[in-house]
């Protein structure tokens, strides 16, 4: 199935500049990535999802591009660049990369040339002579940013910025930017890239005139892409970052033409779900982004780059998520979301971590892992805003924790080195020689999942369990068919599935035993989980 390939398999994101270190500068690089392949081939990873890796001022962990065609140099050459996507080819792994075309560094020659007054490029963003009325509404950083129109000495004008003050939005609406854009699609293709994480959306396809407003019916631009793929390069995917209301998924995957999204709105319940130890707020989650095209994917995700976005729930809602995952205002950003990592938010505790890690393999989609969370990882919240979770993979207890042989004040970002988290404690080396570590654990779980393609890409159907803290789903595709249970509760549940209406044997796929339900009921313990699959 290589033209459906995001139907199935594991996305494993990673953030290259704190990954491994190949030359020893203190920042990780493309080809100490292309070392660690052997790994992430071993524990199931069927497609990297990298980082920006651009040149950049690098001051939106280089979200903020100035050069979108380079490597930035501290990560590598275009040539590493090849030779990872080569060697990941390799070993079956596909790469996918971000794609940012939002907006620029203010550092970008375009931006550069469009302040001086260059008329070629003055269109290619997007100014006023006058603080537009609108210029405090529409913030996303709240707190680190006042306002979404700042003046350039310069241009003596306002410029719009969805995002930071120093990344100026590209306008879109400007044929000529649309030319660019689709140029640097073309690149990264023929580079051999599987496909993007597009960057911001929503306000990617703004039409000009709805600045500060939400998305329009505006896709065109969007299908634009999807369709200069589609001819040349058939099997390259569009997973667009789209953290929307419902009522708007369907043109996403539509007449926007992506082939993934984030799954922001099971992620935000998801939180909710295992806060309340309740099972009905991501039951309802799944079923309001139920039903997208056959040929479309969810993404679903438990932590990436960024914090928990918690923007979408009720207020009662964010407070239990807070009070259960971040009690600390200092574990909190803007207010509604959370900036740690997996394993702290869970207490380190390996059954929750495992129910955790259970749903996301069996949630209608496609898994995708933030590195690190594989081995139970911490956050750092000394550092600034988002730049907790960012912090380098910990691949031994030895000096430095395996990232880089360059002094600790040299590295890209600081180690863990404190607290229950730091790298002598937890790290890949030491959970590789332990069978029951959680990275061990998290192998048979991956290699369960793929003995289980129905769940990535076929139908399925919440069922019934007369019970509050149970999730049960059934997966089918032709004959095949998988019943994922899950236990929310800090206590057992027997919940009645109704098994009977299965026509087969029931296999534990886990333990690969034979499974005889006690009744029509099925033993959950605390915080438990089981798949069961149905053989002839
Ligand atoms: C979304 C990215 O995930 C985030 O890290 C970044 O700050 C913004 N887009 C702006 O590019």
């Amino acid at each position: 199935m290589t033209e459906r390939w995001y139907k199935n398999g594991l996305i494993y994101e990673v953030g290259v500049r704190t990954y491994a270190d190949s030359n020893g500068d203190g920042s990780g690089d493309l080809r100490g990535l292309a070392g660690r392949l052997d790994y992430l081939a071993a524990l199931g990873v069927t497609c990297l999802w990298l980082l920006p890796f651009y040149p950049s001022p690098w001051r939106d962990d280089g979200y903020d591009v100035s050069d979108f065609y380079g490597v930035h140099s501290d990560l590598g050459t275009l040539g590493d660049f090849v030779q990872l996507v080569q060697a990941a080819d390799d070993r079956g792994i596909r790469v996918i990369v971000d794609l940012v075309l939002n907006h620029t560094s203010d550092e970008h020659p375009w931006f550069q040339a469009a302040r001086a007054g260059d008329p070629a490029f003055r269109d290619f963003y997007v100014w006023a002579d006058r603080r537009p009325a609108d210029a405090e509404s529409g913030i996303v950083f709240p707190g680190v940013q006042k306002t979404t129109w700042t003046y350039d000495r310069k241009a003596r004008r306002y410029y719009f910025h969805r995002f930071y003050d120093f990344e100026p939005d590209l306008n879109i609406d400007n044929p000529v930017v649309r030319a660019e854009m689709e140029k640097i699609i073309g690149f990264w293709a023929e580079l051999g890239v599987s496909g993007f994480r597009m960057d911001a959306v929503p306000f990617l396809i703004e039409p000009a005139g709805a600045r500060g407003l939400a998305p329009g019916p505006e896709f065109a631009h969007l299908h634009a892409f999807r369709q200069q793929l589609s001819w040349r390069h058939g099997d390259v995917i569009l997973l667009g970052e789209a953290n929307v209301e419902r009522e708007e998924i369907g043109d996403y995957f539509g007449v926007g033409g992506l082939h993934m999204l984030f799954n922001f709105t099971v992620n935000q319940r998801l939180w909710l779900a295992l806060a309340r130890e309740d099972a009905r707020p991501l039951a309802r989650a799944l079923a309001e982004t139920a039903g997208i095209p056959a040929s479309d994917q969810w993404a679903n995700f438990l932590r990436n780059h960024d914090e928990i976005d918690l923007g979408r729930l009720a207020d009662d809602e964010r407070a239990d998520v807070f009070a259960a995952f971040g009690p600390d205002p200092d574990m909190q950003l803007y207010e509604r979301g959370i900036r740690r990592r997996l394993a702290p938010m869970l207490d380190g505790d390996r059954a929750r971590l495992e129910l955790a890690f259970s749903l996301l393999l069996t949630l209608p989609g496609t898994p995708v892992l933030y590195y690190g969370d594989e081995i139970g990882m911490g956050e750092d919240l000394s550092l600034r805003e988002r730049e907790s979770v960012r912090t380098p993979m910990q691949w031994t207890a030895d000096r430095n924790g395996g990232f880089s042989t360059a002094r600790q004040r040299e590295f890209a970002a600081p180690i863990v080195s404190k607290g229950p988290f730091r790298y002598a404690e937890v790290n890949l080396a030491d959970q590789q020689q332990d069978a029951d570590s959680l990275l061990n654990w998290l192998h048979r779980a991956l290699r369960a999942r793929r003995q289980c393609p129905e769940i990535g890409e076929g139908g399925w159907e919440t069922l019934p369990t007369g019970n509050a803290s149970v999730l049960a789903l059934r997966f089918r595709s032709g004959e095949r068919e998988t019943i994922a249970a899950h236990n929310l509760a800090a206590t057992p549940r027997r919940p009645n599935l109704r098994l009977s209406g299965s026509a087969g044997a029931l296999v534990d796929v886990f333990s690969d035993r034979p499974y005889e339900p006690a009744g029509e009921r099925v033993e959950l313990g605390p915080h438990g989980y089981r798949w069961l699959q149905v053989r002839a």
